[in-house]
């Protein structure tokens, strides 16, 4: 039985899928390690450096008990027993498949790392979304670095999405562990499948070979863009023909073959997962001289950046062609609603636009507002940040729904419409609100891929 496990990589996933672990498995010593202090300094204080519901509460079940957290990578690594790794994964930025490949080397550092550091035999599994076959080259580091020691490669990809984490994380619909067929891959794989069954069902932990397991990860992240890919093509469709994609999704969804999840159409979708992960599939598609299966992958991608140009050119040419010097209240920055998450934010390139086009943007949001800051930093003219969505509409030629914050769909206003110039434009770039409701107040608005709601 595994008594103590590390995770490198105290992020949006390693901290919360480890706060679960601990909770369920209290006789179990669950560390925390990352280079970066000030995020485990965070952590370790129990005022988690993300933003998601339910973690405080999660992590201050255990924390002290047998939850810890350390910047002491070298020293975990040498006390623990099974080590998960959660470093991130981007997008490669330089060299040979840039643009397109996963940047392993803070992965491979880890690796390293383990080898170099590791006092006894280590189940080392990986958490982070990685290409298929990577395990095999982590075995190959381990089995030439060190011959005193065994080492024993799992993949259990994470499915939590954020916003949602520790719901996902209690009540996962599945667990997924790819282990190799020898008698020490399967022994390992039962290792970790009985930490899980602590709390999962075990019809619901789902075991594979490895090369099976990586592949189902970045397979199931495309399926879901693709689904959201497809709604939003559907909404241009929708707007062209006066159709309203809330019925269409609610008609497809009602058959049960196909589902009613993840048919909500919107600006496309952000998060710093869907698209690394589908170039990254893309990039083994080709690597495999696959090309047709690539071209097919990524026309999610184009897709999602088509439907973001297209609500940008709308508000251009609804606005009488111009935008400049005119204000806009952009109501939420985060990628989804319960997250402070920027990362890939569809909201980040609209406002880069609506800021190239002269506009005054004014951005609003509950929880990411610093990440706004950070990936506008660049933008000198045209940006101001305000945190009341009030303030941020005074003056505004119009409001643009970026992000579907609850909050958002009970603000007063008819509160809003006072403050405005008119015409007041209102864009809902999730279909967050009552568009008669909006138009009765006077606003002319825009939803996505349902009829306008206008006097002009
Ligand atoms: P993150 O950037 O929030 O966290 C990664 C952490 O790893 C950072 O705190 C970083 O400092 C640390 N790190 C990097 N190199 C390190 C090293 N050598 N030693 C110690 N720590 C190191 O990333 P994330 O969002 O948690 O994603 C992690 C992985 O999980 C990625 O592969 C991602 O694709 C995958 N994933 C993410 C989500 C999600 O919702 N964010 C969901 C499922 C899977
Ligand atoms: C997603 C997956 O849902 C997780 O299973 C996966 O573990 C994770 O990626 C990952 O690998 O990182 P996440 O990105 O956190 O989770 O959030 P989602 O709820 O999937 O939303 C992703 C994006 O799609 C958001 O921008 C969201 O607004 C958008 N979306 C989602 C839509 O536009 N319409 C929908 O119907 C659903």
């Amino acid at each position: 039985m595994i008594n103590r496990i590390l995770c490198i990589g105290a992020g949006y996933v390693g901290g919360p899928t480890m706060a679960v672990i601990a909770k369920h498995c209290p006789d179990v010593h669950v560390v925390v390690a990352d280079i970066n202090p000030e995020r485990v300094a965070a952590w370790q204080s129990g005022n988690p450096p993300i933003y998601e519901p339910g973690l405080r509460e999660a992590v201050g079940v255990s924390l002290g008990r047998n939850l810890q957290f350390t910047s002491d990578v070298e020293r975990a690594i040498r006390d623990a027993e099974m080590i998960f790794v959660s470093v991130n994964t981007p997008t490669k930025t330089f060299g040979q498949g840039a643009g397109r490949a996963a940047d392993l080397q803070y992965w491979e550092k880890t690796a390293r790392n383990i080898l170099r550091n590791a006092r006894g035999p280590t189940i080392v599994v990986e958490k982070s979304t990685l290409p298929v076959r990577t395990a095999e080259a982590m075995d190959r580091i381990f089995k030439n670095g060190r011959s005193d020691l065994h080492f024993e490669v799992l993949s259990n990809p994470e499915f939590l999405a954020e916003g949602t984490a520790i719901a996902d994380l209690e009540s996962p619909d599945r667990v997924l562990i790819g282990g190799a067929e020898t008698p020490s891959g399967q022994a390992a794989t039962q290792e970790l499948v009985d930490i899980y069954a602590r709390w999962v069902p075990r019809e619901r932990i789902l075991t594979t070979g490895i090369w099976s397991a990586e592949l189902s990860k970045l397979a199931a992240n495309a399926f879901l863009a693709q689904r959201v890919s497809s709604i939003n093509a559907v909404s241009a469709i929708c707007e062209q023909t006066g159709a309203d994609v809330l019925d269409v999704a609610r008609v497809i969804g009602a058959d049960q073959r196909i589902g009613d999840q993840f048919l909500r159409a919107g600006v496309g979708f952000g998060g710093s997962c869907f698209q690394k992960d589908i170039l990254n599939l893309v990039y083994l598609c080709e690597q495999a001289g696959l090309h047709d299966v690539a071209r097919y992958w990524e026309t999610v991608v184009t897709m999602n950046q088509y439907q973001k140009e297209r609500f940008v050119r709308r508000m251009i040419r609804v606005m009488f062609n111009t935008l400049a010097g005119k204000r806009i209240a952009v109501l939420g920055f985060a990628f989804k609603a319960n997250t402070g998450d920027t990362r890939e934010s569809p909201a980040i390139e609209i406002c880069r636009e609506l800021a190239a086009e002269q506009a005054h943007v004014c951005i609003t949001d509950p929880q990411a507002l610093d990440g706004a800051r950070r990936a506008l930093a660049d933008v000198e003219h045209g940006v101001t940040f305000e945190p009341d969505p009030y303030k941020a509409a005074e003056g505004a030629h119009a409001v643009a729904v970026l992000t579907e914050w609850p909050e958002y769909r009970t603000l007063d206003y008819q509160r809003v419409y006072s403050r405005m110039e008119r015409p007041a434009f209102f864009f809902d770039g999730r279909n967050l609100l009552d568009p008669e409701e909006l138009h009765r107040i006077g606003f002319n608005v825009y939803p996505i891929g349902r009829p306008d709601r206008t006097d002009l």
